[in-house]
């Protein structure tokens, strides 16, 4: 038997022992890498008489071929066998329990939102909606914020970038209230289709939504949740925007009265303005209604300004209405027993799994609010 016939067969003995395909890649190393046997065989070539390298040549290309075969059918037939292996390894079974997993929750303020609006839906509301990037028309000027006045500051106001074309500086709305002009101005053109666009009297809507503010600390984040109210009809007074917000507040904390008084504000878009407080008491770290001697305050309100309605195209003699605004984290806190407000927009979700609610909970007047 000739070496190179002796060569093959102990390297196909050898490929036929590998057990890993670490084995067979050190054997193609060992015969066919840079150093390898054969390698070194088909370098020798060179070296040979052209009788010589006409007689070996094609024996040693041969043997380099069918090694090389070997290999790499070794190879394909053990990664074949691992692949085997490991899906074995790795099968999941089907038919068992999957183990408990967080399952995502309804935020405190969202779910509050969907008991105010239930609420005010039973009442009659429409809900409405503004854009969050506003223009400075609708936040400020046709709701009597006078031009260039410190009121606009006072808002703590996130203005953009002014267009480079027309200068305009739009701003990120710093409370609801823009929703009201939207809903007034009747014949403006909505710029999308899911804002509210204006509509004759009478108008009964609320507008749920977020707003933005200069200001973070323990009571306040700059992106916060208002829900505005707006009736505007023929003969409205004071006593209806009295009675639509004691009859709101005693249902949204379920009880049967609460006791709430109207101090004297101001705002420019109403007058008579006022804030509305609750009576409460919150020693040992609680919050009793109707208990106490303390008064919180929980939303703005008034009478329409005749300058706002005349901005709408809405003759003050024949219209009048009252608007209010409240901020929906401060209630969710409140009713359910929230004590800061910054970790609410942490997107924290052990926060979530602890303060959040059910997707099945949803608000309703049939089944209850909470
Ligand atoms: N927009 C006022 C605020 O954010 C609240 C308000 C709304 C007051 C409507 C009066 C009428 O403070």
């Amino acid at each position: 038997m000739t070496d190179l016939a002796q060569l093959e067969l102990d390297l196909i003995q050898a490929i036929g022992q590998t057990a890993t395909t670490t084995e067979v890649e050190a054997l193609r190393v060992q015969a066919l890498g840079k150093t390898g046997t054969i390698s070194g065989l088909l370098k020798g070539m060179g070296a040979m008489s052209p009788e010589e390298r006409r007689e070996k040549g094609p024996m040693i290309n041969g043997l380099r071929d069918r090694v090389g075969a070997a290999l790499a059918a070794k190879k394909a037939e053990l990664e074949a066998a691992e692949l085997d292996a490991r899906l074995l390894a790795e099968r999941i079974d089907l038919t068992l329990p999957a183990p408990p997993r967080r399952r995502g929750s309804v935020h405190p303020t969202m779910q509050v939102m969907d008991e105010m609006i239930a609420l005010f839906a039973e009442m009659g509301f429409a809900v409405a909606e503004g854009p969050d990037i506003e223009d400075d028309f609708h936040n400020f000027t046709a709701l009597n914020f006078p031009p260039k006045h410190p009121a606009r500051e006072m808002h703590d106001t996130f203005f953009l970038k002014p267009d480079p074309e027309t200068g305009e500086r739009k701003v990120l709305r710093t409370h609801t209230s823009p929703v009201q002009i939207r809903a007034m101005r009747a014949g403006e053109k909505a710029p999308a289709p899911w804002i509210a666009s204006g509509q004759e009297p009478p108008i009964r809507i609320i507008a749920p939504g977020r707003t933005f503010r200069k200001d973070s600390d323990a009571t306040h984040t700059p992106m916060f949740h208002q829900i505005e109210g707006l009736v505007i009809d023929r003969d409205i007074h004071m006593g209806h925007l009295k009675g639509t917000l004691e009859a709101f507040v005693a249902r949204f904390f379920e009880m049967d009265q609460v006791d709430a008084r109207f101090r004297p504000h101001h705002f420019p878009f109403t007058e008579p303005s006022a804030e509305m407080d609750i009576r409460c008491d919150r020693s040992g770290g609680r919050l009793r209604l109707n208990e106490g001697e303390d008064w919180m305050e929980i939303l703005g309100c008034g009478m329409v300004h005749p300058k706002v309605l005349i901005a709408c195209g809405l003759d003050p003699d024949e219209w009048q209405g009252f608007a209010f605004g409240m901020g929906v984290d401060r209630l969710a806190m409140l009713k359910y027993g929230i004590p800061d407000l910054r970790p609410m927009f942490d997107a924290d979700t052990r926060w979530l799994a602890h303060y959040g609610f059910s997707a099945f909970a949803a608000p309703n007047l049939a089944t209850g609010l909470s």
